[in-house]
């Protein structure tokens, strides 16, 4: 290593082991190869960005300018990714400078190289978004709840900020960043910053955020939405129409962040907000710093889904403060996260409650492991997702097989010191990257050896499948709920009483663990009993329609009410499981006459999904 480089990476030690204050976080760096961004940060990187956009529904195209405070280790370049943006022009130090786009790679975009000097701390790019971008998703009014007005919303995880902004797309580059962000009037826009509770006339919106986040996490939001607080620190955003019901939904969340502090440590971010978008949002939960977007499938009316709320809070913890260095150590944010999510939950509903979450993840894990039987290197912690695109490498494994592991090792060292351990692991490495490695290390010295307790960390980590210590997992709710579907199947007979108080957890238990054998005609029984092709609760309606493929019923015209569901929940992990449905029961005919409805309500994460699993070429829009 050569002499300026070693001091460089000194100081960057230094940096990254003192503690830190709001000012110092964006300095701090210590960068390992990763395969999913074009940027040299040992080079030069990015610490700060200033937009100033305008964001038009007409030509549902983002414009404007992104200011950069750079820091520059004696380079004569900086290397941003890009893709599918427009770039027009760009200044070093105010001058305009020289910028090439490389070759476009079909998953990591091109790498924007700019021209620098060494005493270059700013540059600016003027630029657009075009129609193929995949961050964004431009919304026609009759797509939202309101059906008045459009809406725009983005999705930046993993690597789709690139396309909405040309940035250090890595998770290990932590940025602060303000926005000026133009939106036509009566429309308002919020961040993952410190947003506005109220509109206001101009429609120009300012933005700050100040803690150093990765670009993944960088978020925006347009929309006729409005406000309203749940306690001092906590609250929602939903169109009109659905704002007291979410308000009401979500009305525990302040109780959510105080038990989450409870456990790791204070909440570093002010304030949390939840915005719920319209259905086509692609995931359930999206954990934007400050304000998490939500997909409007879980207000259910009876704050049964809930637990979303918890798992999204606690990544306030695992993912924003302390990242995964590359996503080849996705686990980290999502095993954590779920571990956390279940902790949350049973602070606040009890043991009963999170046993059953508890269970549903390991059934989700055992169906995970069934899926990826052909392809057992999918099923380890540490992945390898060089020349992939993560999205489609990140299975339920990191959350399911991570939560498993985190709750063995619980088990094993015993609760209390576990706590203790997560909360140091949070404080020491708050506003910092986690490799896979490292987080071992850590483990080794300051909880195993510490507590002379010996763990197979590496066999859970590294090898693929699940080990054989694994923690038991039961819940006696559900083991009620498998005696109940014993039962119909012997007798045909539902008894009324029994299931009158189910939560939807143990009607999704009832209904995933139907036996192979079950009939149609069993299928007809219960929905007479149940009405389950009527159930208002997407989880049910998932998991019913789903069996309503794999035993053929078709009764309560239920075929059209799968239709309808899939043309207007975007939902992936739910679209994903019914289309999955179709595929496996040689309905492809039909899976695809939908398919065609349905796709342009997709955003692109989830139309991605089902063009691979269908086999869907999509044909070129023409220009
Ligand atoms: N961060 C994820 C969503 C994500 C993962 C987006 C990978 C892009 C790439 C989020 O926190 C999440 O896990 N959402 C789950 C929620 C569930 C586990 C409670 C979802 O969307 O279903
Ligand atoms: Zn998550």
């Amino acid at each position: 290593m050569k002499t300026p480089k070693a001091i460089f990476y000194l100081v960057l030690l230094i940096m990254t082991s003192c503690a830190q204050t709001k000012e110092e976080q964006i300095v701090v760096y210590s960068y390992v190869e990763e395969p999913h961004s074009y940027a040299k940060p040992n080079n030069a990187f990015i610490k700060h960005l200033k937009l100033d956009i305008t964001v038009d529904f007409e030509t549902e195209i983002i414009s404007g300018k992104a200011t950069y405070d750079i820091e520059n280790n004696n380079s004569t370049q900086i290397i941003l990714d890009s893709k599918y943006l427009e770039i027009e022009s760009v200044t070093a130090n105010g001058k305009e400078t020289d910028f090439s786009l490389g070759v476009n790679d079909k998953q990591l975009g091109q790498p924007l190289t700019i021209t620098i000097e060494k005493n270059t701390k700013q540059i600016e790019i003027t630029y657009k978004t075009t129609k193929d971008t995949e961050a964004l998703q431009w919304l026609k009014p009759q797509q939202t709840a309101d059906k008045t007005n459009p809406f725009l919303f983005t999705q930046g995880q993993a690597i789709l900020t690139r396309t909405w902004i040309p940035i250090q797309d890595s998770p290990q580059i932590r940025i602060s960043y303000e926005a000026n962000v133009q939106v036509p009037k009566g429309l308002m826009a919020v961040m993952s910053a410190e947003n506005p509770k109220e509109k206001n006339e101009s429609g120009l919106y300012h933005f700050q955020m100040e803690q150093a986040i990765p670009a993944y996490l960088i978020a925006l939001a347009v929309g006729d939405f409005e406000y309203k607080a749940i306690s001092e620190r906590t609250g929602v955003y939903a169109e009109k129409s659905m704002l007291n019901k979410v308000q009401e939904e979500f009305s525990d969340m302040e109780k959510m962040v105080s038990a989450a502090e409870d456990l790791y440590g204070p909440y570093a971010w002010e304030q949390f907000d939840v915005i719920v978008l319209p259905p086509s949002f692609p995931f359930g939960g999206m954990e934007n710093p400050r304000l998490t977007f939500a997909t409007p499938t879980v207000i259910a009316g009876d704050k049964s889904l809930t637990s979303l709320v918890a798992h999204e809070l606690a990544h306030s913890w695992s993912g924003n403060l302390v990242t995964n260095a590359t996503w080849n150590d996705f686990w980290l944010n999502e095993g954590f996260t779920v571990y956390f999510e279940m902790r949350i939950m049973e602070a606040l509903y009890g043991k009963e409650r999170a046993d059953m979450l508890a269970l549903m993840s390991r059934q989700d894990l055992d169906d995970e492991l069934e899926n990826l039987k052909e392809t057992p290197n999918d099923t380890k912690l540490k992945l390898d997702l060089k020349g992939k695109n993560p999205d489609d490498g990140m299975n339920s494994i990191a959350y399911d097989k991570g939560y498993l592991f985190l709750r063995t090792l619980e088990e094993a060292v015993g609760r209390e010191k576990f706590d203790a351990f997560l909360k140091q692991y949070f404080k020491e490495h708050a506003f910092s990257s986690m490799t896979t490695e490292k987080f071992v290390t850590y483990l080794n010295t300051n909880l195993l050896e510490k507590n002379k307790v010996t763990f197979n960390t590496e066999e859970w980590i590294n090898q693929p499948g699940v080990p054989k210590n694994q923690a038991v997992i039961s819940s006696d709710k559900f083991k009620n709920v498998e005696l109940t579907l014993q039962d119909f199947i012997l007798t045909g007979k539902i008894d009324k009483e029994t299931t009158k108080d189910w939560t939807s957890q143990e009607w999704v238990h009832f209904i995933r663990n139907f036996p192979k054998t079950m009939t149609a005609d069993q299928m007809k029984d219960l929905d007479t009993a149940l009405n389950l092709t009527n159930s208002t609760n997407s989880y049910i309606q998932m998991v019913w329609y789903e069996q309503a493929l794999n035993h053929d019923y078709h009764g309560k015209n239920i075929d059209s009410k799968i239709e309808d569901f899939l043309i207007s929940v975007g939902r992936r992990w739910y679209v994903e499981t019914i289309f999955k449905a179709f595929k496996r029961n040689n309905r492809m005919e039909e899976a695809l006459k939908i398919y065609e409805k349905s796709r342009p309500n997709y955003h692109s994460v989830t139309a991605k999904t089902i063009d691979d699993l269908l086999g869907f070429e999509p044909t070129k829009e023409v220009e």
